[in-house]
């Protein structure tokens, strides 16, 4: 059983009164940028930034965790990130792997289903195997699905479903016309699941920088100043409560 802590608690610890379960998100997608600037400021190398980074992500699942958020979708290293320095990429893949040697048995203690999103064929063969197992583990815990997007592109996943269908078309299981959006959903690559309620960005960028395109048509954006190594319980409560007044039409005309 997952322990999460109660809203007294949470008061106790200074941490804000949190919005009815119904009105927070089920899915929450977040696009960890900063690592950088907030090394910089510090006058230390960048690699600092994404080692404290990475180490935020377990905080962040176990807050996941005590609010009951069910989904959530976080963008570690994007396939146009693999144009940084070798040197960058090489500490960032490292990290991945130390992330996964430590923090997978705990995730699955804690009913976690651990899933890599992105185009896997670009890392190290240990570290697909790692990846491999970590998801094999963990495959049928219900508490969170934790989806940790590496190599990944929206626009490249978009094209991988597009030719996985023609495929299958090709091969006659598939007729053109019985493509739409619920069968391309389908076909993404973390499978059928609800789409991102809630984006949140961290480092104050007003883009999507290439994150789930197909995804977030409807998704409500969050966009913090904060840098992701500063990020902790009060800007994601910040963040649940301000999606908690939003109102969603989705091309409707709900709440007029
Ligand atoms: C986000 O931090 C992590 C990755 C993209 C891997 P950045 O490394 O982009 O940090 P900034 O944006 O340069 O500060
Ligand atoms: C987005 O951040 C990718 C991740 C956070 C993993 P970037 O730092 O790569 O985005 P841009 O280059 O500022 O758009
Ligand atoms: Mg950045």
């Amino acid at each position: 059983m997952t322990k999460r802590i109660t809203e007294s608690k949470m008061k106790e610890e200074g941490l804000i009164s949190l919005p009815d379960k119904n009105e927070l998100p089920q899915h929450v997608a977040i696009i960890m940028d900063g690592n950088g600037r907030w090394a910089k400021k510090r006058g230390l190398p960048r690699s600092e930034g994404h080692r404290v980074g990475m180490e935020k992500i377990r905080k962040i699942t176990q807050i996941c965790l005590d609010f009951g958020i069910k989904i959530l979708t976080m963008y570690a290293f994007s396939y146009q990130n693999w144009k940084r320095p070798i040197k960058e990429v090489n500490f960032l893949m490292s990290r991945f792997k130390r992330y996964l040697d430590k923090e997978i048995r705990e995730l699955n203690e804690k009913k976690v289903r651990f899933q890599v999103i992105g185009r896997a064929e670009k890392l190290s063969p240990s570290l697909q195997d790692k990846i491999k197992r970590a998801m094999r583990l963990t495959k049928d815990n219900k508490d969170l699905i934790f989806n940790l997007a590496i190599s990944y592109g929206g626009q490249e996943e978009i094209l991988d479903t597009a030719k996985v269908l023609a495929r299958e078309v090709q091969r006659g299981y598939l007729t053109p016309e019985e493509i739409d959006k619920n069968l391309f959903r389908q076909y993404l690559y973390a499978g059928d699941l609800p789409y991102p309620d809630l984006l949140v960005r961290t480092g104050g960028e007003y883009r999507v920088s290439n994150f789930l395109l197909w995804q977030i048509a409807y998704t409500e954006l969050w966009i913090t100043p904060v840098l992701w190594p500063d990020f902790g319980r009060k800007e994601f409560s910040d963040a649940l409560k301000d999606y908690a007044n939003r109102v969603r039409r989705f091309g409707g005309t709900k709440g007029e």
